[in-house]
């Protein structure tokens, strides 16, 4: 059994990663921090009631490294940097949620997060950890950044056709439409995300500032090769979990011949579900799922392709992709307790 420890596991990412890995057959949570809760878990996440003995310590990387030897860090960006230096530093293989090694370039993290980059050392050896994309470098990894949760849906669904041969002529910028239910936010309550300000709404919000911007266009970069710029509207909606990418590329390419080349580009990938022509994803069809739904539509009148996305924010978006990274790290069965069907309805 692999010992495993959750880092800020007191969040929804934490709780997500519980309930993924407490029956998980290959892996053992050995420890699980909050620097705020303590006691069982359960008293936080009632879904779990009876079903562990597990309480929250602190993160005390010293006496959690004689516990476990493989780490996830579900803290927020920034307060993650240090404990991955000290995890790493005691042998350790970890898999960090947050947006602190996703940024190739320091500069970079330090403008958009406003924040000191404080393990700068780190970042050449840290692995984007998008599965589909990078598996020969996760194989190798130490240190995996877990890519956040609308780039996943963002570069999942473009990457493809980037790498294709009608990636030619295509202007930029890409338009990247994302809506994300609340969970998106984390657990810490703020007015914005009270059932009272998002019910029964729908809002834009950090139209061209959202971070998640730069993660986007430096991985979209890299698979065109050259440089890409994405005009990114984040929205949230009333839903607890999913996100719903549309993608507007201006360039009318035959929808049934782009289905067919990422059709052939995921076809052995367990997580990306490419859709038939004339289908369309819907969140609630990835719900609690690990896997990414892509559709493709060509709108011809007036040369545009529009491309889809869903997935499960917690899980393809954060989780379950942190999990599926782990499996690739350990060289385990990349499915293994991740073949969760979607919660209908
Ligand atoms: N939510 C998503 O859909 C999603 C998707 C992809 C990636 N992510 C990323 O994953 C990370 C965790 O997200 P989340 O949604 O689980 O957040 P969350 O619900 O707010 O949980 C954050 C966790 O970090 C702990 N924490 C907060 N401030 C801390 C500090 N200064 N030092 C140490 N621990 C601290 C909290 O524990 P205590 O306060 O109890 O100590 C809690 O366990 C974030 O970096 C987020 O950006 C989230």
């Amino acid at each position: 059994m692999l010992k495993t420890a959750i880092i800020g596991g007191s969040g929804y990412t934490g709780g997500e990663l519980l309930r993924l890995l407490l029956y998980h057959t290959e892996v053992e949570i050995s420890a699980i921090t909050s620097e705020k809760s303590v006691g069982n878990v359960a008293q936080l996440f009632p879904n779990l009631k009876e079903k562990t003995d597990l309480c929250f310590e602190k993160n005390n990387p010293a006496l959690i490294s004689k516990k476990a030897d493989f780490i996830f860090l579900c803290l927020p960006h920034c307060a993650a940097m240090d404990s991955a230096k000290a995890y790493l530093k005691h042998g350790k293989k970890v898999v960090d949620l947050s947006a602190d090694f996703r940024l190739k370039d320091y500069k970079v993290y330090e403008k958009w997060y406003k924040e000191k980059h404080t393990a700068k050392a780190l970042l050449k050896d840290a692995v984007y950890g998008l599965p589909e994309l990078y598996r020969d470098k996760i194989k190798k990894a130490v240190l995996v950044a877990n890519p956040g949760c609308y780039p996943t849906s963002a570069i999942l669904a473009i990457a493809p056709l980037l790498k294709s041969k009608w990636a030619k002529g295509v202007d930029l910028p890409i338009i990247i439409d994302s809506k994300s239910g609340v969970s998106g936010a984390g657990r810490g309550a703020e007015a914005a995300y009270l059932f009272t300000e998002a019910n029964e709404s729908v809002r834009a919000y950090k139209i061209g500032t959202h971070r998640h911007t730069p993660e986007i266009e430096q991985e979209l970069s890299k698979a065109a090769n050259k440089n890409i710029r994405v005009s990114f509207t984040p929205h949230l909606i009333p839903m607890n979990r999913g996100i719903l990418s549309t993608i507007y590329i201006k360039k009318a390419i035959n929808a049934e011949l782009l289905l067919d080349h990422y059709k052939n580009f995921y076809e052995n990938e367990p997580f990306v579900r490419v859709l038939d022509s004339g289908a369309l994803p819907d969140t609630k069809n990835v719900r609690g799922s690990n896997i990414c739904e892509i559709g493709i539509v060509e709108d011809k009148r007036i040369g545009m392709t529009v491309i889809v996305s869903a997935i499960d924010n917690l899980v393809k978006g954060a989780s379950g992709q942190a999990i599926q990274n782990m499996h690739i790290m350990q060289g385990c069965e990349e499915g293994c307790g991740l073949n969760l069907l979607p919660i209908f309805p």
